[in-house]
């Protein structure tokens, strides 16, 4: 039988999930279920990259220890994917992989052992062990050369990563390296023998010259004293491995490489080469070290390595918190319906290139494309089914006698729309096979205008108050009835739950998500078969209504009670999402006056007490010199003790409009700095002795 491997990155456990992860997981999902339509045996990976000096200090940054980081981290993801069905209880994802896993780090060992025993194309030892000298960055896990960092502006002090604008580690140490000056003939001859290895070509291209160029070592290896919290380099405890060279390791232990237990429960041989997707940020590590990697340990090379752009705002700027463009996980699952998500991220993304993503854009598709478009298909043509042919699709076949009146109606005949809809459903496929989403689904949307301005030019209200145009209405109706089952088929990788609903309401019993686009065929949908009801798939979203409530949800504390709603990081930096993403040159004052609107006064918190059911808030009541306390929810249970809060004297905002939460009405918000990754909540108070009510100014 035949197999397919799909990986997405595995996500640093340093900070929570943003819309950037999703993506490259609904990209994964999309595929493997397409797969899993022709028969193909799929296994698809995704999971947490848990190791490096990055995670360590958000774990010391927290308090915790890297372990219970990470299982933060972790919980985290696995709500996103639960929320927005990529789980495997969902049909997605098969692994959840995770490299603090004990047979991780028994393959990524053998890995190791591997290519220390291995010469290099050039006949010398691929490993050896020397001494580094130069500047890290924690965030990038990633050693920088002069043009990838910023100099400092003060002499003596360490320059800044580009990306992350925050300071550089200056290590001297001892190190073992990769001799990866010595495969740059191999990796070239690589590309050339395989033009579909890196994809798409233009980022090839980039690879190949940066090949070209000249490769440097890598240094593989640090000291256990100064990161200690990685995989044990095999023979020499005084190392951690290189936090890269393991990560990437995981796409083949996941299945089984150089340990017994995930060879037993999946398969290395079943299953090994992978299609991986990455951001274009990450393409460097997969499409040069890790193959060089895998040809000193003479394992086979991944089938691709496929790089996707970055989501940008709608007006092409990178998204951060400080602008205030991002676009927040919770709000995406509380306002969207899933396959909507999907939809517009595999349209809208021109595979290869930067994509914009706004609130706007989406209810703006979702609207056109969805409601007005193929729900509007769908429900009309049931709704007449029901309603002209007493729920039982109608035969489609025209008599010769009747074929002029059809024609006139603008009926087109069987073989044309069938050659239509084959050719339309080929090039369909042919852009699916190369990833070309956004192609692919135009053309399936070429398919919706198409009939829905048959059904528009022919009218069937309007001929079934006609008994001699019978077999007009049927044909009409047979065949948007039949193109709805191929848009079925067609559309059940990227939109599985709305697919699968559209072919139920169709009648059909057998699942979509088993048929293979390429086998069908025209006229398989059976007479005299009885339809189900009809319900909307896709009803309209009321913009202005919708866009109020996304902004007055953004600017709520109680946003961090729903389902995935950790703060959730700034996007487009790459991945690297860092606390604070200050922009250069904006600066956006405000007016005394616009301060002085901010209603700030000293509370002292009289009782506080757990909200059942919602783990993240706590409900007090605080005097805030007036006649009666005030009653507060704050999102801040996770971190402190009701207890710990009574008799505290807090800062309140009082004139925030009131708004009800979980059924609590919360008459103000208590300030708090927000700390760390996660934003850990750290009450504002004060040094001083100061009386309820006073007001801060
Ligand atoms: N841990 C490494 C990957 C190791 S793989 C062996 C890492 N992790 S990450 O958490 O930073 O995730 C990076 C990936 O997230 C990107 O490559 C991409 O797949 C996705 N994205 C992050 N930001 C993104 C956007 N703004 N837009 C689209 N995808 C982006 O790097």
């Amino acid at each position: 039988m035949k197999t397919f491997y799909v990986t997405t990155p595995i996500y640093y456990a340093n900070s929570v999930p943003h819309l950037g992860h999703l993506y490259t997981m609904i990209v994964a999902d999309t595929i493997a279920r397409s797969k899993r339509q022709q028969g193909i045996e799929t296994f698809f990976l995704t999971g947490t990259d848990e190791h490096g000096i990055n995670i360590e200090r958000a774990a010391q940054k927290n308090n915790r220890t890297p372990k219970e980081q990470a299982d933060y981290v972790v919980s985290y993801f696995k709500q996103m994917t639960d929320a927005f069905a990529l789980d495997t209880a969902h049909g997605g994802y098969d692994i959840f992989m995770r490299t603090t896993e004990p047979f991780h780090y028994e393959g990524v060992s053998e890995l190791w052992r591997r290519i220390s025993k291995a010469t290099t194309p050039k006949g010398r030892e691929a490993l050896y062990k020397g001494h580094y000298e130069g500047w890290f960055c924690a965030p990038c896990a990633e050693f920088k050369t002069e043009d990838e960092y910023a100099k400092p502006e003060n002499a003596g002090d360490p320059p800044t990563c580009l990306i992350h604008e925050t300071k550089l580690d200056r290590v001297s140490e001892e190190s073992y390296f990769f001799r990866l000056s010595d495969y740059d003939g191999a990796l070239l001859g690589l590309y050339e023998s395989r033009p579909d290895f890196v994809r798409p070509e233009a980022r090839r291209n980039e690879v190949k010259s940066f090949v070209a160029g000249g490769l440097q070592d890598l240094s593989v290896s640090r000291l256990r004293s100064s990161v200690s919290w990685g995989v044990p380099v095999p023979g020499d405890a005084d190392h951690t491995m290189y936090v890269w060279f393991e990560a990437l390791t995981n796409y083949i232990t996941a299945i089984g490489f150089g340990n017994h237990q995930q060879q037993q429960k999946i398969g290395f041989e079943k299953f090994w080469p992978a299609l991986h997707l990455v951001g274009k940020d990450i393409l460097r590590f997969h499409a040069v070290y890790w193959p060089a990697f895998l040809m000193a340990a003479g394992v086979e090379q991944p089938r691709a390595v496929v790089a996707h752009g970055m989501w940008v705002d709608p007006t092409g700027r990178k998204m951060s918190k400080t602008l205030g463009n991002t676009i927040e996980l919770n709000v995406l699952n509380k306002f969207f319906r899933i396959d909507a998500i999907r939809y517009f991220c595999l349209r809208e993304m021109v595979f290869g290139q930067d994509g914009r993503f706004g609130y706007e854009n989406l209810i703006d598709r979702t609207n056109s494309d969805l409601a007005s478009g193929l729900g509007n298909l769908s429900s009309r043509t049931l709704t007449m089914i029901h309603r002209y042919c007493d729920a039982r699709i109608p035969p489609g076949t025209i008599s010769d006698e009747g074929r002029l009146a059809a024609k006139r109606a603008g009926v087109e005949d069987e073989a044309a729309i069938s050659d239509f809809i084959t050719h339309a459903r080929n090039e369909f496929v042919r852009h699916f096979d190369e990833l070309a989403f956004s192609r692919a689904l135009e053309e399936a949307w070429d398919i919706v205008a198409r009939i829905d301005k048959m059904i528009s030019d022919a009218k069937p209200w309007d001929l079934a108050k006609d008994a001699g145009q019978r077999q007009t209405l049927n044909a009409i109706l047979y065949r948007a009835a039949e193109t709805l089952r191929w848009l079925a088929v067609m559309l059940y990788p990227v939109m599985p739950t709305s697919a699968a609903e559209i072919y139920k309401q169709l009648g059909r019993a057998d699942d979509v998500g088993k048929i293979d686009p390429r086998q069908l065929r025209w006229g398989e949908l059976r007479a005299g078969s009885q339809i189900r009801e009809v319900t909307a798939l896709f009803p309209r979203i009321d913009k202005t209504k919708t866009m109020e409530e996304i902004k007055e949800q953004k600017s709520d504390v109680g946003e961090q009670t729903s389902a995935v709603s950790a703060p959730v990081q700034a996007q487009g930096s790459g991945q690297h999402a860092t606390e604070a993403e200050a922009v250069p040159g904006v600066a956006t004052y405000i007016e005394i006056t616009d301060f002085a609107k901010i209603e700030l006064r000293v509370g002292e918190v009289k009782t506080a007490e757990r909200i059942p059911k919602a783990d993240k808030l706590l409900l007090m009541t605080v005097d805030i010199g007036e006649e009666k306390p005030r009653q507060l929810l704050a999102g801040i249970a996770q971190f402190y003790q009701p207890d710990q809060l009574i008799g505290r004297k807090i800062v309140v905002v009082a004139n925030l409009k009131p708004r009800k939460l979980r059924g609590y009405e919360s008459q103000g918000m208590l300030l708090a700095a927000a700390v760390g990754e996660e934003g850990k909540p750290v009450i504002a108070t004060f040094a001083e002795d100061v009386p309820n009510g006073a007001r801060l100014k």
